[in-house]
């Protein structure tokens, strides 16, 4: 159902490494973005797959996990993701509309979900060196990364405390927890 696929669809950070992730099933994900809705059906997103060791460590060592935990670097060797999705804007079909890239990546992490996938939105990427140590051309300017992978780690989702920070944390037991806002808070009429 719908609305447990979005329940459980939380962004996992821990992954088990040796679980590899066939490059059919991003091709099946990158097919979710495509049916995707976009901007005066312009389709400016473009995608690169990766899903092997080589390529895999150059996308990893560009990015940056957990941005509230800065004594966490990152997901070890053997609890990195399988794989990655990079999306691109191809420049030369026209300039990115944001939302465009919400909806796909939404789109394809529901599907990695419903397909027993974990997966992890990322944005903090260093772009220039990414680009050019996968020798992407210009015309693609990468915008997010879809990390995936066999998740090894749980997420619970909790209303956000009294302090009302909305910083997720990882406990002893080594539980993720992400605070949410409540529907009382976010429907303000
Ligand atoms: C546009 C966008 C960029 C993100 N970039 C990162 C990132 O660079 N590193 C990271 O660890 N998580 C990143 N995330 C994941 C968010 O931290 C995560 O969605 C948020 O904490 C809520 O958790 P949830 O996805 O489990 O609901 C990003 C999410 C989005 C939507």
């Amino acid at each position: 159902m719908l609305p447990d696929l979005v329940r459980k669809s939380r962004s996992v950070r821990k992954f088990n490494q040796a679980a590899a992730v066939s490059i059919d099933t991003l091709r099946s994900l990158v097919d979710l973005a495509r049916l995707s809705p976009s901007s005066a059906n312009r389709q400016t997103l473009k995608f690169f797959l990766s899903a092997e060791q080589k390529r895999n460590q150059l996308i990893f060592s560009q990015l940056a996990w957990a941005g509230y935990l800065p004594d966490w670097k990152g997901p070890l060797e053997g609890e990195r993701p399988a794989a990655y999705i990079l999306m691109l804007n191809d420049e030369e079909l026209g300039p990115l509309k944001e939302v465009d890239a919400g909806i796909a990546l939404q789109s394809m992490l529901l599907g990695a979900n419903y397909a027993g996938l974990g997966s992890c939105i990322l944005g903090s990427i260093d772009r220039v060196k990414l680009q050019t140590s996968l020798e992407l051309p210009k015309r693609f300017r990468i915008l997010f990364v879809l990390a995936l992978g066999e998740p090894a780690e749980q997420v619970a989702v909790e209303p956000i405390g009294d302090d009302g920070s909305i910083r997720y944390w990882r406990d002893q037991q080594n539980l993720f927890h992400v605070p949410k806002r409540s529907l009382e808070e976010i429907i303000v009429a």
